[in-house]
């Protein structure tokens, strides 16, 4: 499970929530996890949690541009990064031709955690939140 801290806090009280809401959806992932939840379900969660992050990846890049971040084309080619990979797990799991593993979810909990303490942070710095 992964624990919301201070760290992630950027200050920004919209993003901090969508934030928030995609620890809450990664979390629920790994609760499918261990109750051993069925592929499908699992499936579906991954799923919610690419949806929920597609929206919040376009809503940080209006934020980025309404304040004239300087970054904003290197931080949307992370997100788009973020989002090819993770697409490719989900459409490969829910085909049948890969299993879930550590490296997979680690790959998405790491990714998402320094993200946040990274890149989002430079945005807020800038923001001079
Ligand atoms: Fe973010
Ligand atoms: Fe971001």
């Amino acid at each position: 499970m992964l624990k919301w801290s201070e760290d992630y806090i950027l200050n920004q009280p919209e993003i901090d929530h969508e934030h928030q809401s995609l620890f809450k959806l990664l979390n629920d992932f790994y609760q499918g996890l261990a109750d051993g939840s069925s592929k499908e379900k699992l499936a579906s969660l991954i799923k919610g949690l690419l949806d929920y992050a597609k929206v919040h990846f376009s809503n940080e890049e209006v934020y980025m541009k309404s304040i004239n971040f300087p970054a904003l084309e290197k931080h949307q080619q992370e997100h788009r990064a973020f989002i090819t990979k993770a697409s490719e797990f989900y459409e490969k799991y829910s085909s049948g031709k890969m299993l879930l593993s550590i490296e997979v979810t680690n790959f998405i909990k790491d990714w998402i955690t320094n993200h946040i303490k990274t890149e989002d942070k430079q945005y807020a710095r800038h923001a001079g939140l």
